[in-house]
């Protein structure tokens, strides 16, 4: 039997409210929840939540509001707008040369690995997750009542080792869940550590679920995504978003792309959580993937002079001569 749930605030507990079973007993409350409220409380600048200070695109915006004066206020496709989905497609070709078989939009990629997970495994499957990850990660593992084994990127570097990630697959093994560009250490798999990848995934006849949110914040190097290697397209289920790329994180348009029958799995599952909304900000997020690439090269150069100077702060007010200055 699993343990008796924590309440997610401990302020709330009741004693008439009845003991439940929970699939999650070590899991409180989102450290993004926590970190946020701190900053709040002591006016601090806050580093733990990735949401940016300033709003995307105002073309974006405009998009939005005409789609919702142009009534397109009611539930999407389950797949979908169609603009949307062409310009996700279009997206992938045009930057990775990938021709997925089939997409699906989501809100946000928390859902698209949420029903991704729930679909892929049966209870007592394994589940592979680079470690430090997304907090998400743990909690829609326990939900598939999968098991979770973590490979520790360490520092300085974080790369990923090839034995490590060898030695964490058994036969249990069913999904690698992989995150590059990496929250929270900045990790950008090379593509020799994508090799590594690929092999183990081939041999071992893993799904990677691939969660690149990130991909177009890159300061050094390139995004190389896992489904361009070779053997990885039909094993490989793409996940990214709007909001890191395009500063509109509070929109939760997401998306999952791959193999038809991976994405049916996981629209079979994400039917029954939310079905499909968010119509009209699916309208304006294909405006976003239709921008100019110059939109997401301005953020780029914008975020790496904004982490050049926090670096350079950082490393004068702790005297780290490896980060730069004094
Ligand atoms: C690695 C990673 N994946 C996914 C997400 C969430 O993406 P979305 O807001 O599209 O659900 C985050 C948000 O911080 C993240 O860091």
């Amino acid at each position: 039997m699993s343990a008796v749930a924590r309440p997610l605030d401990e302020s709330a507990a009741n004693p008439r409210t009845p003991a439940i079973e929970s699939r999650l007993p070590d899991v409180g409350t989102t450290i993004f929840t926590v970190m946020s409220a701190l900053a709040q409380q002591h006016g601090a600048v806050n580093l733990g939540q990735g949401f940016p200070d300033t709003d995307g695109p105002d073309s974006v915006i405009e998009a939005a509001v005409a789609a919702l004066r142009g009534g397109e206020n009611q539930y999407a496709p389950l797949p979908g707008v169609p603009a949307l989905r062409e310009a996700v497609l279009a997206h992938q070709r045009d930057y990775y040369g990938l021709e997925p078989e089939d997409l699906l939009v989501t809100f946000g990629a928390t859902e698209a690995i949420a029903a991704a997970l729930l679909a892929l495994c049966e209870a007592g499957d394994e589940v592979v997750v680079l470690e430090p990850y997304y907090d998400s990660y743990a909690a829609c593992i326990a939900f598939a009542g999968a098991q979770r084994r973590t490979v520790t990127l360490r520092p300085p570097e974080f790369a990923l080792d090839p034995d490590a990630l060898r030695a964490a697959v058994t036969p249990r093994t069913r999904v690698l869940l992989l995150n590059s560009p990496h929250n929270p250490t900045g990790l950008v798999l090379s593509r020799g550590e994508l090799g590594a990848v690929a092999e183990v995934c081939i041999e071992h006849d893993l799904i990677c679920l691939s969660d690149e949110v990130y991909e177009h914040l890159v300061y050094e190097g390139v995004h190389i995504p896992p489904a361009t290697l070779p053997g990885m397209a039909e094993r490989t289920l793409t996940v990214s978003s709007l909001g890191k790329s395009f500063s509109f994180t509070g929109w939760k348009i997401g998306w999952c792309s791959g193999p038809a029958e991976l994405v049916a799995a996981v629209r079979t599952i994400k039917q029954f959580l939310t079905f499909a909304g968010g119509t009209p900000l699916q309208h304006a997020a294909a405006v976003a993937l239709r921008l100019p690439g110059t939109y997401l090269e301005s953020l780029r150069d914008s975020l790496r002079a904004k982490r050049d100077q926090l670096c350079a702060g950082l490393a004068a007010a702790f005297w780290l001569p490896a980060l730069g200055t004094p």
